[in-house]
């Protein structure tokens, strides 16, 4: 069904024609939709301006991962995130390193890329020789918005004309490097190339004899130079688990590892479970998690074969596990300071920079990857996950308590399915 100006009608409209158009205007659908907003009305407003034609919240789990030894201080760790077992597992990792020396972080750089994309229709020599006489014009039109930036530390750090005529003819960029401190710096990058690009264009018309066109101005979410390393070790005799040894368990530890990193079938996988600690709390601080998580599989590509972001081994009987990835995140700008939750996950990690907080992320994307790794090669996940999904499916069949405590009882020391807990409570 299609709608003219829907954008323009209000929230109780916009539902209207919502029911009217998809659910026979059924009572019980406009009910779902109005449960879930907030009562005060202030606050249902600020989150209704996050988006546009907002009618409802859609809530997902804020939960915490204690015992986060990161650096030497302890860290509490917001979690956002709807899958179950994700954060149980963080949380029995982080208490697993806690007394072997914890998280041992470092960030490697924190540039960021952006790109004026143009084509040239004339020669290469004269464009290279244009860009020499104009750079200095071109970072000097956007003098003035960076001052804000510089103030904090930031600011444009270089230009340079790339060739891509190889690739597309006539194809070139000027590609901008940035620090933006403590912000993701999105809005700063675009409007940063915007502005350099009507500069870039009005000299080009001044001084060149070939016609240059903008194609697009935008930053990249790939930073592999903004990029943060976590680890840990410990000796392989603390790491006996049931009838495995240290030794065996550190062995067939690195295995896993190694199968990620040759496999992409098996990359793709691990790398997930690293997403999921990295996700949660780059949702629950308030960053964008989708340019997180294409940073993090173009960095996994970046040699041609998709791999594991993570490396284990075994140097004179001590295992080292550590995490590198590209990691581009703030802690200011965006929604950190209007996000009422998201302000409490800055304040709970200790009003972090975007520094800490790049190290804090990978930190848990490592502990996940580690809990994940320990079940892959010990009782397999399904042990863990399944009790937790127990709760859900309990949840879905409006189980009472008595029945709760039976099928709790019942699975115990048998794997949890649907069937098998229908077949208990004895529904159809
Ligand atoms: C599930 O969300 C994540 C895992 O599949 C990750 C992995 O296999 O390493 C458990």
């Amino acid at each position: 069904m299609q709608v003219n100006g829907f954008s323009k009608l209000s929230k109780e409209a916009k539902i209207d024609w919502l029911l009217q158009t998809y659910f026979n205007n059924d009572s019980h659908a406009r009910r779902i939709l109005e449960q879930y907003w907030h009562n005060d009305e202030a606050l249902q407003e600020l989150h209704d301006g996050f988006i546009e034609n907002t009618l409802t919240n859609f809530y997902l789990p804020y939960a915490v991962a204690p015992n986060f030894l990161i650096n030497d201080k302890t860290y509490t760790i917001p979690m956002v995130i709807e899958e179950s077992s994700v954060v149980a597992a963080a949380s029995k990792a982080a208490k697993f390193w806690l007394d072997k020396g914890g998280f041992k972080t470092e960030v490697t750089d924190t540039e960021k890329l952006g790109h004026i994309h143009f084509t040239y229709a004339g020669k290469t020599s004269e464009l290279i020789d244009f860009f020499r006489r104009n750079r200095l014009k071109i970072l000097q039109s956007v003098a003035g918005m960076q001052a804000n930036m510089k103030k904090r530390g930031g600011g444009i750090k270089d230009i340079n004309l790339i060739d891509k005529t190889t690739a597309i003819p006539d194809y070139y960029q000027i590609e901008f490097k940035f620090d933006t401190a403590d912000a993701m710096g999105a809005n700063f990058i675009n409007s940063v190339l915007e502005e350099a690009a009507e500069t870039l264009k009005n000299l080009a018309q001044e001084q060149l004899s070939g016609k240059l066109d903008i194609v697009m101005r935008i930053l990249s979410n790939y930073t592999p130079d903004c990029r943060v390393k976590v680890s840990v070790n410990c000796p392989v005799d603390a790491l006996q688990t049931g009838s495995l040894s240290g030794e065996a368990y550190a062995k067939k530890f690195v295995q896993a590892i190694q199968i990620a990193e040759v496999e992409p079938c098996r990359a793709v996988t691990h790398n997930k479970g690293i997403m999921n600690g990295v996700d949660a709390v780059v949702i629950a601080t308030g960053n964008d998690f989708r340019a997180v998580e294409a940073n993090a599989h173009a960095y996994a590509g970046r040699n041609g074969q998709y791999t594991s972001l993570s490396h284990a081994e075994i140097r004179e009987d001590i295992l080292y596990f550590s995490l590198e990835m590209p990691l581009a995140i703030g802690t200011v700008g965006g929604i950190t300071a209007i996000h009422p939750l998201v302000k409490f996950s800055l304040q709970l990690l200790q009003n972090p920079s975007a520094h800490d907080l790049m190290q804090i992320i990978a930190a848990t994307g490592l502990a996940q990857n580690f809990a994940a790794i320990n079940s892959l090669i010990t009782d397999g996940i399904q042990k863990g996950h399944m009790k937790m999904h127990l709760n859900n499916l309990l949840n879905f069949l409006n189980a009472t308590p008595d029945e709760r405590l039976k099928a709790e009882r019942y699975f115990t020391d048998k794997k949890v399915s649907f069937k098998a807990l229908k077949d208990l409570l004895g529904r159809v």
